[in-house]
């Protein structure tokens, strides 16, 4: 069967290397891919928002399934364009990719089905949202209601840092229409985990739980991210919190969104945070694969991603089998000098060839003129290590990563040294 995958960052690659492994899978495109995804797959020059030139596409090389990356096209309802021309698609229609597009939908659907979350208000009007945060406790966090390429939340700690996110989001609008309605809510202390699931209506089933780390610089210091770095699986969250997770927050989601005519069919990721005493509760939910999650969750799978794809699109994902290893794997993420800021491109990598043990997954790569690899992103590549455990993994992984080199390259170093503690 051959393939269109949208999408063009380390996800996507991870996504195309699992499913390169299949023995059903023939050619695989991606639109519009990059220069690591072009060593496994033809890459195609249409942009993910060109939903007529995508479907026409899919339908001249009569491809037998499409699988949606990003969570951008997904809000703005790609899955149903491929759908009208009658082409299978994996990913949630844009009535359901809300869950991710729209935080105050979200936060609207848990507390109406009494599902775990932080308590919250939402607002529309600038000065009501300023009056409600001036009774509030610190910290506190401000959350732009739309999709704004994971900038949009801001934990503040003192009056002045909540007052200036509320401004820039409402009164400057450095988000767009992403901040017309904003969500003021409580602050929950505790660790963080991503469990993404495969979900075809009712029907979930749940991945191997991973970590990301999202602040730029070590100890979690710096601005937020896309993602520096992950690790599956958890060693140090015992196995009846995470189970706890899927069945108190994604299998009544999954239900809720049936309940509400909107089926979700594709990959639900939550974002959530276990409290001391070790309750989870749901910080987002994603309509998509994580990145960096995938890199380190789909390496574990030992069963066929390809089969699971067609399975959710034809709602028969109760029935197949699905198989992790208890293999570990750690990503470190090496990224451009001034990311999350500005960043140069262009910039010249070496040390690509003699990767170990390692798994390189490229998330911001192109080729220069001579055909050598050069910089085109923020997040550069991602670099995954496995082992059989935590420690080993992580080991292989910045053994490989040291050997990466480009100028201003920066990364953290103290990825998954919280499963190790
Ligand atoms: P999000 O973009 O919604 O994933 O939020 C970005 C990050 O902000 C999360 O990964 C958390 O670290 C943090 N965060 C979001 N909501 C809360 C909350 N209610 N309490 C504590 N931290 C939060
Ligand atoms: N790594 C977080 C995300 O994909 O949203």
């Amino acid at each position: 069967m051959d393939i269109l995958v949208v999408g063009g960052g380390g996800r996507e690659h991870a996504i195309i290397w699992s499913l390169s492994r299949s023995p059903r899978a023939g050619k695989i495109y991606c639109a519009p891919g990059n220069a690591g995804i072009a060593q496994l797959a033809e890459c195609v020059p249409i942009g993910v928002f060109e939903f007529d030139k995508l479907t026409a596409f899919a339908k001249e090389r009569e491809v037998g399934l499409v699988v949606i990356g990003p969570d951008d096209p997904l809000a703005a309802g790609i899955v149903d364009a491929f759908e009208a021309q009658g082409i299978p698609v994996f990913g949630p229609r844009k009535n359901a990719a809300e869950i991710e597009g729209s935080k105050t939908f979200m936060k609207d659907l848990l507390h109406k089905y009494n599902i775990p979350t932080a308590a919250y208000e939402k607002f529309s009007d600038y000065g009501s949202a300023l009056a409600y945060l001036r009774t509030r406790e610190l910290p506190i966090v401000i959350k732009a209601d739309g999709l704004a390429a994971g900038k949009g939340v801001t934990v503040a700690y003192s009056r002045e840092e909540a007052e200036q996110a509320l401004q820039e989001i409402m009164v400057d609008k450095v988000f767009g229409e992403a901040g017309a309605q904003v969500v003021i809510e409580e602050f929950l202390a505790g660790q963080e985990m991503s469990i993404l699931a495969f979900v075809d209506g009712e029907t979930v089933r749940p991945m191997a739980a991973a970590q990301d780390h999202k602040p730029v610089f070590d100890g979690d210091k710096g601005p937020n991210t896309g993602g520096m770095g992950t690790y599956s699986p958890l060693p140090h969250i015992a196995e009846d919190i995470i189970r706890e997770a899927v069945e108190t927050i994604i299998e009544p989601t999954a239900k809720a969104m049936v309940a509400e005519g909107r089926p979700f069919s594709g990959v639900l990721f939550a974002g959530l945070m276990i409290s001391p005493d070790g309750k989870p509760k749901t910080i987002e939910f994603n309509a998509r694969f994580g990145d960096p999650e995938t890199q380190v969750v789909l390496p574990r799978l030992r069963s066929d991603l390809l089969e699971i794809f067609v399975a959710v699109t034809e709602g028969r994902l109760a029935d197949i089998p699905m198989e992790w290893s208890d293999e570990a794997a750690v990503c470190v993420v090496l990224a451009s000098g001034g990311y999350p800021g500005p960043y140069p491109k262009g910039v010249p990598i070496s040390g690509l060839e003699d990767n170990g043990a390692a798994l390189v997954f490229h998330a911001g790569t192109a080729r220069g003129e001579d055909g050598s690899w050069v910089t085109s992103g923020g997040r550069v590549l991602g670099v995954v290590g496995l082992g059989a455990t935590i420690a080993e993994a992580r080991t292989a992984a910045y053994a490989s990563a040291e050997k990466i080199t480009f100028p201003g390259k920066q990364h953290r170093s103290d990825i998954a040294m919280k499963a190790l503690i």
